[in-house]
């Protein structure tokens, strides 16, 4: 079972995808094949007076995507997920920071953005918004063929399209590229859209959030599919998710987004074992615990919807944003945005009890002790 739970295959020594604050020293050429340096999205937006305000979706984030290595990036919804990943796809510029492809920043000529999207493929979370719906699966998957591939001429695509659906084991092909998609599953829909991402040959695939719409029986094995995607073809992929229990299944290193920033990243061992930062360790403790194992399906994807709502990104805590809702909060957390810690091992967070030297209570006790104990301080009370 263990082996199932962290069942990663072809990883290297010392290779890492990472993810760091502004605060991280991301150097040039490292064999990053993607990378969002420091980026910022802000949103304007306009109220029922028509006052406007700005949505602060995301701060200062810089995500590294490694050849053949899974990132997760986990947060609750509203965290600002979506938004990176849509700059990362160069759906949406950044306000400040950049997008670099191996190294090179990207520029938005509508050459260069097909370019781009040859090597650089977005999967939505929901596989019927994103197919044609009036067109059989062989016009989407021909359709990105022509597009992406414009050296096949018909009976080149027609092999590839057959090739595609296989992959994604929906056999006998034929009878798939023929379908409509209202005649798929959710879960063939999704490999249909996986497929068609592959049909560009991409390097990066990012899914936002690709199995939260499927039923939790087929769960399992897109998560599977996407891991031999990754070993097969050395994809990078960037798994978005709100739901700890599957990053934890899947990925190599884990990224935490909490209000528009990120709080915690490091190897998935280390964090799920020792999370440094009070926001993952609640997500952690709120998840299903996986030793009690991936068989059970129903456990591995409860919880994930139960950790309440995050606050304004129009008007955000002040300090540490998550300060509202930690139980070890103190006065420095209202005040200043706490400073990113090293903890070894590209393991980092930004909280203040590291330079507090509290950073132990954070194993000593768990989230619900603490607020309980946290309840009884007159603190706590006021
Ligand atoms: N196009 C937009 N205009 C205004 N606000 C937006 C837009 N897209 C996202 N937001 C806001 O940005 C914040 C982060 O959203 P999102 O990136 O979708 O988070 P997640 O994917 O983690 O749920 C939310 O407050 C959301 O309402
Ligand atoms: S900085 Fe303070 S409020 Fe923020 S997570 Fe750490 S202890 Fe909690
Ligand atoms: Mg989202």
């Amino acid at each position: 079972m263990s082996d199932l739970l962290h069942g990663v295959t072809g990883e290297e020594a010392g290779e890492e995808v990472s993810v760091t604050d502004r605060h991280g020293a991301p150097s040039p050429d490292e064999g990053y094949v993607l990378e969002a340096r420091d980026v910022s999205k802000h949103f304007t937006v306009r109220g029922t007076l028509g006052r406007t305000s700005v949505v602060r979706a995301v701060e200062h984030a810089t995500v590294r995507l490694k050849p053949g290595r899974i990132l997760a990036l986990v947060g609750e919804s509203g965290s600002g997920k979506t938004t990176l990943a849509r700059m990362l796809a160069r759906f949406h510029e950044p306000t400040e920071g950049e997008i670099l492809l191996r190294g090179e920043p990207v520029r938005g000529s509508r050459r260069e953005r097909r370019a781009y999207h040859s090597e650089v493929q977005l999967i939505f979370q929901d596989p019927f918004g994103s197919l044609n719906p009036l067109h059989r699966v062989r016009y989407n998957l021909d359709r990105a063929l022509r597009l992406h591939q414009p050296q096949l001429d018909r009976a080149g695509r027609d092999r590839r399209i057959t090739e595609l659906l296989e992959r994604v084991s929906l056999t006998p092909a034929a009878e798939f590229a023929a379908k409509f998609p209202h005649e798929l599953s959710g879960g063939q829909r999704q490999r249909v859209v996986i497929a068609r991402a592959l049909a560009v040959e991409p390097k990066v695939l990012l899914g936002d959030e690709p199995i939260s719409m499927l039923d939790v029986s087929i769960r399992l094995e897109m998560l599977n599919l996407l891991q031999r995607l990754r070993a097969e073809d050395g994809l990078a992929l960037l798994y978005i998710t709100h739901d700890i229990a599957s990053a934890r299944y899947l990925c190599d290193e884990i990224a935490v987004m909490y209000a528009g920033q990120m709080v915690e990243s490091g190897p998935k061992e280390e964090v799920i074992a020792a999370p440094q930062h009070p926001y993952t360790k609640l997500l952690i403790e709120s998840s299903p615990d996986p030793e009690r194992g991936v068989e059970d399906r129903e456990a591995l994807f409860a919880g994930a919807d139960e950790l309440g709502e995050p606050p304004s990104l129009i008007d955000p805590p002040a300090g540490c944003r998550f300060h509202p809702r930690c139980p070890f909060a103190m006065q420095e957390c209202r005040e200043q945005e706490p400073p990113r810690t090293e903890l070894g091992g590209g393991h980092w967070a930004k909280c203040w009890l590291h330079t507090k030297g509290r950073a132990g209570e954070l194993a000593a006790t768990t989230h619900a002790e603490a607020t309980a104990a946290r309840r009884r301080t007159p603190e706590g009370a006021s």
